[in-house]
């Protein structure tokens, strides 16, 4: 392991553009819950019951919906960066890091100090609510407010139309803006870092695999093997709290 966080802190010295993509398992040890450990969220629900189609099409999915976003939304609003969010946020002040790709809703990088304009939010925030309909913008506390009183699937204010996090579910359309950003930035760094992610959710899984094809060095921190670990550089099979605190402390010593 010594040896792996040694070789990790030299090519961060040697490289110029680091882009380091994150998932789920980068925000457990901040005591929210990933996605397909066991114990995590598609443990205790069935996902196809949560994708895009349903919510659109039926009253009962949005109740249903709203209980599973409302149970996830509180461990997340209560939830305090970690050693690796705080090691993310020291990368960006050494320089180099060109940006942040992020599964996570949690907003977490942005509580640690990464600044906006370095991260790239894929899937979109839970930190909001949008109407599906006309896109007004709600703030997600007073829409929590709304579900405390009564309220199973709220509607929109001005069109009536379906309220939703402004997370993308199964079957919904990807933000094009974030991710042709999160592809061109894939393809122009010389160093690409997964950190937490079991990188089976497509199209973001395919962007380690454009730096690896575009020439970078491709670096995966992740609790259980993925599918990728025989094409990257680097695999470390651990948690990442510790192991970005170490690789941060063998960078600084130079
Ligand atoms: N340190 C390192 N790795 C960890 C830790 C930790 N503390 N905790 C969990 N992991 C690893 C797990 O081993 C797992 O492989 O993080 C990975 C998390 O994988 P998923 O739960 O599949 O999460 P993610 O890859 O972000 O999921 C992708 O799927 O459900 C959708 O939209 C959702 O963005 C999400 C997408």
């Amino acid at each position: 392991m010594e040896e792996k966080i040694e070789q990790i802190a030299g090519w961060l010295m040697t490289t110029e553009r680091w882009v380091v993509f994150t998932g789920a398992g980068l925000s457990t040890e901040s005591g929210i819950p990933d996605f397909r450990s066991p114990g995590g969220l598609w443990d205790r629900y069935n996902p196809q019951d949560f994708d895009f189609q349903n919510f659109i099409s039926s009253q009962a999915s949005r109740v249903k919906y709203w209980e599973m976003a409302t149970e996830m939304y509180e461990p997340m609003k209560q939830a305090q960066p970690n050693l690796a969010h705080l090691a993310i946020a020291e990368m960006e002040r050494l320089g180099k890091l060109d940006c942040i790709i992020t599964q996570n809703i949690d907003g977490l990088h942005f509580k640690a100090g990464n600044s906006a304009e370095k991260v790239i939010e894929i899937h979109g925030t839970a930190m909001h609510v949008s109407c599906l309909h006309c896109q007004k913008r709600y703030n997600r506390d007073a829409i929590q407010a709304r579900i405390k009183e009564g309220v199973k699937a709220p509607t929109c204010d001005d069109c009536g139309g379906p309220l939703k996090p402004a997370t993308i579910s199964f079957g919904q359309p990807m933000p094009e803006m974030e991710t042709q950003e999160a592809y061109s930035r894939s393809s122009r760094c010389d160093l690409f870092m997964v950190i937490g992610s079991s990188l089976v959710v497509h199209p973001a899984a395919s962007m380690p695999l454009i730096a690896k094809q575009s020439g970078a060095k491709l670096l995966i921190i992740n609790r259980d093997p993925t599918p990728y670990d025989d094409m990257a550089d680097i695999v470390i099979h651990g948690q990442a709290g510790p192991t970005m605190g170490n690789i941060l402390k063998k960078l600084k010593q130079g």
